[in-house]
């Protein structure tokens, strides 16, 4: 059965952070900078491996100014390139004298594709009596940068192999999302790059439980349901209207619970966790991750479809607050104000 982590209990290990350094993909946006910033104010060292210079700036500032820790490569790190990656644990190495003891593979993009249509807008585009290339973007960044980065790391690590008795200190993860395990209307190309890494962890886990106490690191596969960062459309913000949203802070507290989760050497050596709404994550060991089995379709049914809040989607309430507050950016009385004041404005210009 999947456990429970109760929020109010994620960050309970928290002094354990302290020195620890950690490397995370992405970290200048959304989950990954909500983690950076996070784990700096609890003594944590943080390299940004982030794509955007600007973005990337800012959040070194941001950490700085609340008295953290923290570093990036001088070059953009694009985690579609190797040697751009390499450059991020070489840099960790210089700044911090040591390889990352956390690695999360965060970095993302969610583009409008349905890898077919490409095909498509290709062929017409060109006139060419061939199709001409999809785009790959999206795999590129979600799967084949999130394997990439695992990789990395699993290759320093054993280049530089941690003292023994450390036990399992050395942490892995990787962003999938629930449209890993379920489809998503619109985002083929998502979808499939989030089931992939989430098989990608499920096999890693395999050759980990196998090794059992001698598995030098964890490796732990995060699905959050949407949460409202850069990647999210805001078109999407009105379809969801009413639906409970995941908390970008309850995403950064559980990256760094992973970090120090006190796991006994006998447990299965990570998990997958779920995160289907503003209530606490949801987390089941590589085993009980099969989608096939009544227990984990009967888990995922409660958690994800027959909660309080799901019932309540139809609450217009919720949505009127959800469309004032996503899409105007003010309260709902804000918004009903708004509306009579334009009435009023407009009565008043039409009036002779
Ligand atoms: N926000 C959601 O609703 C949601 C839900 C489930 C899973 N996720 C996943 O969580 C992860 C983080 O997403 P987020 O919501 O924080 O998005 P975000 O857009 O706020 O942050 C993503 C970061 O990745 C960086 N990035 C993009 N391409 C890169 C590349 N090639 N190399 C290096 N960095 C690159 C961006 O510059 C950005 O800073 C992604 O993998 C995303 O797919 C997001």
């Amino acid at each position: 059965m999947m456990l429970d982590l109760p929020s109010s209990s994620l960050l309970e290990n928290v002094s354990q952070l302290k020195g620890k350094v950690l490397l995370i993909t992405g970290g200048a946006a959304g989950f990954g900078k909500s983690t950076a910033l996070l784990a700096a104010q609890h003594g944590a060292r943080v390299v940004i491996a982030d794509l955007k210079p600007k973005l990337t700036a800012e959040t070194l500032a941001d950490i700085r100014k609340a008295g953290g820790t923290c570093t990036a490569p001088d070059e953009p790190v694009d985690v579609t390139h190797e040697d751009s990656l390499r450059n991020a644990f070489d840099h960790c190495i210089k700044e911090f004298g040591q390889v990352p003891d956390v690695v999360y593979a965060n970095a993302g993009v969610a583009l409008d594709d349905h890898f077919e249509d490409d095909y498509e807008i290709a062929a017409t585009a060109s006139q060419a009596a061939q199709p001409g290339p999809p785009r790959y973007i999206t795999t590129d960044v979600n799967l084949n940068g999130a394997l990439l980065t695992c990789a990395l790391a699993q290759a320093y690590w054993k280049e530089h192999p941690a003292s023994p008795g450390e036990g399992r200190k050395r942490r892995l993860a990787v962003l999938s999302s629930m449209g890993g395990m379920t489809a998503i209307p619109g985002g083929t190309t998502y979808s499939t790059s989030k089931s992939a890494v989430l098989g990608y962890w499920r096999d890693v886990c395999v050759d980990l439980q196998k090794q059992g106490e001698r598995a030098d690191f964890e490796f732990y596969a995060i699905c959050p349901f949407f949460a409202k960062t850069r990647i999210f459309k805001p078109a999407l913000l009105l379809v969801l209207a009413g639906i409970p949203l995941v908390p970008v802070p309850l995403i950064g507290q559980t990256l760094v619970h992973i970090a120090v989760r006190d796991t006994p050497l006998s447990a299965p050596p990570g998990g997958v966790i779920i995160l289907p709404d503003h209530g606490d994550p949801a987390m089941g060991t590589p085993t009980e991750y099969d989608p096939l089995s009544p227990a984990w379709t009967a888990t995922m049914h409660a958690r994800c479809f027959k909660t309080d809040d799901w019932k309540k989607v139809k609450a217009w309430k919720r949505i009127w607050r959800d469309v004032a507050a996503n899409y105007y950016g003010t309260s709902s009385l804000g918004l009903v104000i708004r509306a009579v004041l334009v009435s009023f404005a407009r009565s008043a210009r039409e009036t002779p």
